[in-house]
C-alpha cells in the first residue's frame, strides 16, 4: 500500500460520532504538511471542520480552511443541478428539463441519486486540473456518512453500472469505480473506538468493503484510546469487586477504579480483536482530555498519525 499522502482519494468512514471528521482534519493537516493540496469534502454535514481547523464556516462552495487545505460541505440538490448543467452543457437545457415537476419527482426517486451527487462530485474534484496541467487538488478526502449510509453511498456507482444505460453518468461512475478500487490511488480509512460494538461493526464493515466493494483499506484508526492505569491482574481484582455500596470517599474511589478497570478491560479486548481480525494493523489516537475540536488538538492528532 502506498503512503496515504501519495493517493488521490481518501474515504473516511466508521460509526456515527467515533471521530470521522476529526480524523479527516488530522489527515488533512498531516498531508498538507508534506506540501500537498488537500480538499476535504463533507456530505451535507452539520459542519464542524471549520472549528477543528480554525477557519470560517465551510459552505457548499469550496473555501480555504488552512494552509494547503480547502473544504466543501456537499449539498446533494445543488450537486445534482451542477452535474446536470455540466453534462447537458447548458443551464437553459437543464432548467427546461429539471424545472419540469415530473422529471424532478422521477430524479428524486432514482435510488442513490443524492449519494451519487455527493460521491460523484467529490470524485470529480480529483479530475480538476490547473491551467499548467497539474492537479487542482492532490488529495481529496471524503468525510463519508456513518457506517450503513456510508456503505450505501459507496455501493451506488456499481448500481449505476448495473442499471443505467451507456452515457455520461455511466461513464463517470465507471471512472470513479476504477479510481476507488485502485490501491495506488485510493484508500478507505476506517475510524473506530476501542469499545465492543464499534469494534464488531468495524470488522464487519471492513469485510463488506473488501469482499463486496473491492475497495482498498488504507488505515484503521482506533480513536480515543485511554492510557492504561491498571495491570491485567489489578483489573481482574477491581472487576470482581461485586456491588459496592457507596458510603465513603474510599468506596467512591473504589467505584471509580472499578469503572475504569472495566473500561480498560473492554479496551484491551477490543484492541486485541482490531489487531488480529483486520487486514491492516491499526493506528491509535489517544483520548484527549481537553477540547479536541480545535487546531492545536488536531495538529497533535496529525502528528500521531504520521
Ligand atoms: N481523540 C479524541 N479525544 C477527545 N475528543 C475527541 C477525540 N476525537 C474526537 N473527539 C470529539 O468527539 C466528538 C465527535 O467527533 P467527530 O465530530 O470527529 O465525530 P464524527 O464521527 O465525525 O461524528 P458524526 O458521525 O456525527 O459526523 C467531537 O466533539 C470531537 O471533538
Ligand atoms: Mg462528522
Amino acid at each position: 500500500m502506498s503512503q496515504l499522502a501519495d493517493l488521490r482519494f481518501l474515504i473516511v468512514t466508521g460509526k456515527g460520532g467515533v471521530g470521522k471528521t476529526t480524523v479527516c482534519a488530522a489527515e488533512a493537516v498531516a498531508i498538507a504538511a508534506k506540501g500537498k493540496r488537500v480538499l476535504v469534502a463533507m456530505c451535507n454535514a452539520k459542519e464542524r471542520l471549520s472549528m477543528m481547523l480554525g477557519s470560517d464556516i465551510v459552505g457548499n462552495a469550496i473555501s480555504p480552511v488552512a494552509p494547503n487545505i480547502w473544504g466543501i460541505n456537499l449539498d446533494p440538490e445543488q450537486a445534482i443541478e451542477e452535474y446536470g448543467i455540466m453534462t447537458l452543457k447548458s443551464r437553459y437545457l437543464y432548467k427546461l428539463l429539471f424545472d419540469n415537476k415530473y422529471v424532478r419527482t422521477f430524479l428524486r426517486a432514482v435510488p442513490g441519486m443524492h449519494e451519487w451527487a455527493m460521491l460523484g462530485k467529490a470524485w470529480w474534484h480529483t479530475t480538476e486540473k490547473n491551467s499548467d496541467g497539474s492537479w487542482k487538488y492532490d488529495v481529496v478526502i471524503l468525510d463519508a456518512p456513518a457506517t450503513g449510509h456510508g456503505l450505501d453511498m459507496l455501493r451506488v456507482p456499481k448500481v449505476i453500472l448495473d442499471v443505467v444505460p451507456p452515457g455520461i453518468l455511466r461513464r463517470d461512475a465507471e471512472r470513479a469505480i476504477e479510481l476507488f478500487r485502485d490501491p495506488k490511488n485510493c484508500a478507505v480509512i476506517l475510524v473506530t473506538l476501542p469499545e465492543e460494538m464499534p469494534t464488531s461493526e468495524t470488522i464487519e464493515l471492513a469485510a463488506a468493503l473488501t469482499d463486496e466493494l473491492k475497495l482498498p483499506i488504507g488505515r484503521i484508526v482506533v480513536n480515543g484510546v485511554l492510557p492504561p492505569l491498571f495491570s491485567k491482574e489489578e483489573r481482574r481484582v477491581l472487576d470482581e469487586q461485586g456491588d459496592i455500596l457507596c458510603t465513603s470517599s474510599g468506596d467512591a474511589a473504589l467505584l471509580a477504579g472499578r469503572a475504569r478497570a472495566i473500561r480498560e478491560r473492554v479496551q484491551a479486548e477490543s484492541l486485541y480483536r482490531l489487531s488480529h481480525e483486520l487486514p491492516v494493523k491499526p493506528s491509535f489516537l489517544p483520548l484527549l482530555f481537553s477540547e479536541a475540536a480545535c487546531p492545536a488538538a488536531i495538529r497533535e492528532l496529525a502528528r500521531r498519525l504520521n
